[in-house]
């Protein structure tokens, strides 16, 4: 596949109070059609004109991603929802007065004069106001809508700190703007408003939780709904793609907690018996149970799934810079942002579970 190639530079700019001169400087890349990987507070996006369909392009080809997959278009201020968008339900503009800026992406008709190939030929286009100072006063100056899928190459997990961003796109982006580590570290929720009932295509920064009581019909992909048992939906595991993954596969362990941990230690002395190399993404309590037997990168404690979502990617990366041969995690629970870690982690694993009785 061609690549996009470019001359990479990195400007390390302040996260919080972000110096006017280098955000001129990225937004004048971004009007003449080049790509800039910038922070926002869930993770970094790669960023382009989204009203130039050939700076759209480039985004593909950087990512080495098949032009299938439909891009986020970053705005600074809900009036440009009616700018991008035809026929925008009322329930876009309480969704935005609730949520925005923040990890929420609200999916919208098209509107004609937005590139088709923001969205891969869909009627549809993604939309999403962030919150962190350098993407707002990113896309401010740019004065073009800014689209930006996260900064990593296809499949990897999403990046988070600009050193993961050059880890996969040095060479083919034309400035990075480093921030630092982003605060959530998983990707924002997405809803689909373009159907008669508003549905979550992806769980992420903003709660189920949060969202039920503004939009209390608000369903659940089915995607995304319980993955074994009764409840099984007929998407197939097979039909999940791979994404958010390290270059090991992810063996992914749900069930009661000590009989998870019992029988991780078990597979993972085995697989060290055969001279295989083990990482294990552990909560910070389970660190005794792998100690040892495995490179253990720790987490967060266990019931700080903030900390563990925001910790989950780089350690993904860590275990890919050690080289090992399998990867296991156990499942850490649901509920709020574990609703999208469990997605994150479920995707990680092709939507393999090994369930532990
Ligand atoms: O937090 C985030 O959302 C980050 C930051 C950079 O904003 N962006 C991000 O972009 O995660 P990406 O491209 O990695 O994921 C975008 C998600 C995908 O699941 C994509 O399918 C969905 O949004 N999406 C985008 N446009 C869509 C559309 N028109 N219809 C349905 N889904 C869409
Ligand atoms: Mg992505």
């Amino acid at each position: 596949m061609v690549s996009y190639s470019a001359k990479t530079q990195v400007l390390r700019v302040n996260a919080a109070y972000p110096e006017p001169n280098l955000i001129k400087q990225a937004a004048a890349v971004i009007r003449r059609g080049g790509l800039v990987a910038f922070p926002t507070e869930t993770v970094y996006g790669l960023g382009a004109n989204a009203l130039d369909s050939e700076a759209l392009n480039r985004i593909y080809l950087a990512k080495r991603r098949p032009a299938s997959d439909p891009i986020i278009a970053h705005i600074h201020d809900a009036r440009q929802m009616d700018e991008l968008a035809i026929d925008v339900p009322t329930i876009a503009y309480r969704l935005a007065k609730f949520f925005w800026p923040g990890p929420l992406t609200l999916v919208l008709k098209r509107a004609p004069h937005v590139p088709a190939n923001i969205a891969t030929g869909l009627p549809s286009v993604a939309m999403r106001m962030p919150s962190h100072p350098v993407a707002r006063e990113l896309i401010i100056a740019a004065g073009v809508p800014i689209a930006a899928p996260s900064a990593n190459t296809f499949t990897r997990p999403s990046a988070t700190t600009a050193e993961h961003v050059l880890e996969d796109l040095d060479g083919r982006v034309d400035l990075v703007l480093d921030g630092g580590a982003t605060s959530i570290g998983l990707e924002s929720t997405v809803i689909d408003l373009t159907g008669d009932i508003p549905v979550v295509l992806r769980p992420g920064g903003v709660l189920i939780e949060h969202l039920r009581p503004i939009v209390p019909e608000i369903m659940l992909s089915p995607k995304y709904l319980a993955t074994s048992g009764e409840d099984a939906p007929s998407v197939s595991p097979g039909q999940l793609i791979k994404h958010y993954s390290p270059n090991a596969p992810v063996m992914l362990y749900t069930g009661e907690v000590n009989a998870v941990i019992a029988q991780m230690q078990k597979t993972a002395e085995s697989y060290k018996a055969q001279g295989k190399r083990v990482g294990v993404l552990a909560a910070d309590e389970d660190y005794r149970y792998f100690s040892g037997i495995a490179d253990v990168k720790l987490l967060g404690m266990r019931d700080d799934l903030q900390t563990i979502s925001h910790s989950l990617f780089a350690a993904m990366r860590m275990l890919d810079g050690l080289h090992v041969d399998v990867i296991l995690v156990r499942d850490f629970g649901r509920q709020g942002i574990g609703a999208a870690l469990w997605d994150r982690l479920h995707r990680s694993a092709e939507g393999k579970i090994i369930e532990v009785r």
